[in-house]
């Protein structure tokens, strides 16, 4: 959630600082704000709503020419999105101007001493706090800004990336890390950090990670990092896989139709490379030896949203091959709960982030109980992977909208990939085994590319459905997380109600909620899987249609049994049964997409909705 990014150099700052937001802006979109520092002053604009409206603001009122200055994108949790409460704070002396991300938990504390030092704060966020305390730190330690920084973080609760600047210091920007994301871009003659490389890739590929608890000062033409107690340490350089076009719409005229568009080429980016020369599978870290993936004997999968409908389903595949049992949990109820895990539990966290803090919060968690812990997850370099024994990144490339689409297909096969990786390791499977499911794997790229031809016929559908004030999914087996996959999309998207559901489940309450006209979706299994699967669900469509839902049915070609119960087909291409969701999914993406736009509503950027959600 908010996106930051600061900038010193030699280029207009305020160029950069609006790039940078502009690509960040999915992270939050409540309100957006820069600051520049020219000569002994600080020239600041802000506004709520989109960034759209801060560049309408700066089009009438424009800023002093700056080459050093930060830019803050928000998603409000303490105050309202308006003016006042969006970034950049500024300390009661007008000396400095901070952005944030994150919750500072002991800021009601802070502000009473403040109020008592005779500060009240203009704002109701708790952003505010730091602004003034670091201008007080400033003041205390003769302009040592990062000095005034460390101090400022000894003092405050919760998670947060803090980045300021400072009037008459017109070549360093300051900035601090904990919990929250912060990166580093390193530049000829200019230095950036920002939430996400996205804000500054088209500028320099060179990154450093910056590590828990740290703090960087950055001047053009250098980088000093130490801890909070000023320590000096090392940033940890990475360099960027991908190119600013990556982030850019393409042609396209959504994120969401790109990124959906872009799945056969994300999936089989995330299967490339993955067997080595002696034919074993290679994960991208692995710190865990092969004897201690041996003694494993439980798998728990913490995820959100998404990415834990993923792990929903990458349970029907670990649980198959490897025969371990695997339990998927909401990684925001995990540790409130009391969970058993130990030494011999593998513990999978998946995020495309990598930056989700319910998730990290239950990775900490397990592997302070002892458990092993496993990354699945797109952004490289990002905290879940930085804290985990072994990393599988997806390699799905950036995805800009909030809803995800290509990272659910490449979750899927990653965890495909570590189901396959411990059945080798713990020989439940042949190698020829292994490498026949790999054939099925490197075969769903062409799979999802057909699919796709669909498209025109499911955007058809969701405009006539634009009216319906709910729809209902069903699936089993692996169906099942696809038809909550399907529901969230709409939810997320179209702001309806839309619920999935075990097609099994339907009889012991909801069909309850079957009226005539309701749509209800239903993922149909391979009649060449289990059959008795493929039995059942023709009967759960018939229990629906009997009582007067309109049944739009998704199902493989050649399975013509469906025919008779569909008011709409929706034609997927036949693939093996763990294989289905890549397939299924597709199409339901594509109708969450569609139904937003008939609604006219903002698809890439849903209201109340950031892309990565980074409080509690
Ligand atoms: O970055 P993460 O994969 O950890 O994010 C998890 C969820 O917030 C995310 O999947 C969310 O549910 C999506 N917006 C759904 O489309």
């Amino acid at each position: 959630m908010c996106g930051i990014v600061g900038y010193v150099g030699e280029k207009q700052a305020l160029e950069v600082v609006v790039d940078g937001l502009r690509r960040m802006e999915y992270r939050g979109y409540d309100s957006a704000g820069i600051a520049v520092v020219v000569g002994d002053h600080l020239d600041i604009r802000k506004k709520a709503g989109k960034l759209a409206n801060l560049e309408s603001l700066l089009g009438a009122d424009p800023l002093e020419a700056a080459t050093l200055g930060i830019g803050h994108t928000r998603w409000a949790t303490h105050g309202g999105p308006t003016d006042i409460n969006a970034h950049p704070h500024v300390s009661a002396d007008g000396s400095v101007a901070l952005i944030h991300n994150g919750i500072i938990e002991n800021f009601a504390r802070l502000r009473d001493e403040l109020a008592q030092r005779g500060i009240e704060l203009t704002s109701q966020t708790d952003t505010e706090v730091a602004a003034h305390l670091l201008a007080e730190h400033l003041g205390q330690c003769e302009g040592d800004l990062a000095e005034a920084m460390r101090r400022t973080c000894r003092q405050l609760d919760g998670a947060f990336t803090l980045v300021a600047v400072v009037a008459d210091h017109q070549d360093v920007v300051v900035a601090a890390r904990r919990n929250s994301p912060l990166v580093i871009g390193l530049g000829e003659g200019e230095n950036f950090v920002a939430s996400d490389v996205a804000a500054f890739v088209s500028y320099t590929r060179q990154a450093l990670e910056l590590g828990q608890d740290q703090v960087v000062e950055m001047t053009r033409d250098r980088v000093v990092i130490t801890d909070f107690f000023g320590e000096v340490v090392e940033g940890k350089p990475f360099t960027i896989t991908w190119d600013a076009a990556a982030a850019e719409k393409g042609g396209y005229d959504l994120f969401m139709q790109k990124e959906i568009a872009e799945q056969p080429r994300a999936v089989a980016d995330a299967l490339r490379g993955r067997f080595g020369v002696d034919g074993q599978l290679v994960l991208d870290e692995m710190r865990l030896t092969d004897s201690q993936l041996r003694e494993i004997d439980k798998i728990v999968v913490v995820a959100c949203g998404t990415a834990f409908h993923a792990g929903l389903v990458a349970k029907y595949a670990i649980e198959h091959w490897t025969r371990i049992p695997v339990d998927v949990e909401l990684a925001s109820e995990f540790r409130y709960r009391d969970p058993i895990v130990d030494a011999r539990t593998l513990t999978i966290a998946i995020s495309q982030s990598g930056e989700t803090m319910d998730t990290l919060m239950a990775l900490r968690y397990a592997r302070e109980q002892g458990a092993q812990a496993l990354a699945i997850c797109n952004t490289v370099g990002s905290t879940i992977p930085r804290e985990s024994d072994a990393v599988l990144y997806t390699y799905a490339g950036p995805e800009i909208a909030v809803a995800s689409t290509k990272a659910f297909l490449t979750q899927i096969i990653a965890a495909y990939l570590v189901g396959l990786y411990l059945a080798q390791v713990r020989g439940n499977m042949y190698g020829d085994e292994i490498a026949a499911v790999m054939k099925e794997l490197n075969d769903a790229p062409q799979a999802v590319d057909l699919v796709l031809d669909t498209s025109e016929g499911v955007e058809q559908l969701a405009a006539e459905l634009a009216e319906a004030r709910s729809v209902l999914f069903i699936g089993r087996h692996v169906g099942y997380p696809v038809a909550l996959e399907g529901a969230l999309k709409l939810k997320e998207l179209a702001y309806m109600h839309a619920e999935g559901f075990a097609a099994g489940e339907l009889k012991h309450g909801p069909i309850a909620l079957i009226e005539p006209g309701l749509p209800v979706i239903c993922i149909v299994p391979s009649p060449r899987g289990r059959a008795v699967l493929h039995d059942k669900i023709l009967s759960n469509i018939q229990e629906v249609r009997a009582r007067g839902a309109r049944t739009i049915v998704i199902a493989e070609e050649g399975d013509e049994s469906v025919t008779e119960f569909a008011d709409h087909l929706i034609r997927v291409p036949a693939v093996p049964t763990l294989m289905q969701p890549l397939v299924t999914t597709v199409p339901l993406q594509v109708f969450a997409c569609a139904m937003a736009t008939a609604k006219g509503h903002d698809v890439d950027q849903p209201r109340n909705l950031a892309k990565s959600v980074t409080v509690e």
